[in-house]
């Protein structure tokens, strides 16, 4: 599965890492920046992942300072389930039951070893369907 990432400033050293950890898994990924320090705005790069996410059935890979405001803006692509997590749990919950495409971490309140952890089980994480694709299909109805 063909991976996309992105980060603002915030999350710019934290987006690196994990870009690592999924390459070293064997992941491709195309990493679609931003690639300097200096100050850009969220939703450019939460929108710009999520839409190849969409367009490609790929999955995605976001971070900003809290998360909030990149995974606000992935959610507004239509088609995009962005989920922010803290821990593996959730992360592999949001796989299991949400289908989610995007995950998406807050580099101010996650470290990155906690982040690697939470990114690994998303990978290792299958969609169940069933009842949770019922769900979904609710949860995505609300876009028409
Ligand atoms: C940037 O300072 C910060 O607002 C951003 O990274 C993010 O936390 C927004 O939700």
């Amino acid at each position: 599965m063909k991976w996309y990432a992105g980060s603002d400033h915030a999350g710019l050293e934290l987006r690196r890492e994990l870009v690592a950890v999924l390459r070293d898994r064997g992941e491709e990924v195309e990493d679609l920046g931003t690639d300097s320090p200096e100050s850009v705005d969220y939703p450019d790069y939460g929108q710009a992942v999520a839409k190849r996410v969409v367009a490609e059935s790929a999955l995605g890979l976001l971070v900003c300072g809290t998360g909030n405001g990149i995974a606000m803006s992935a959610n507004k692509v239509k088609g995009a389930r962005a989920a922010l997590v803290t821990e593996s749990f959730t992360a592999r919950m949001a796989r299991m039951h949400n289908d989610a495409n995007i995950i998406v971490f807050g580099s101010r309140v996650v470290g990155a070893g906690t982040a690697a952890e939470a990114l690994k089980a998303f990978c290792d994480a299958e969609f169940e369907g069933g009842r949770h694709q019922r769900r979904v299909d609710k949860m995505m109805a609300a876009e028409e």
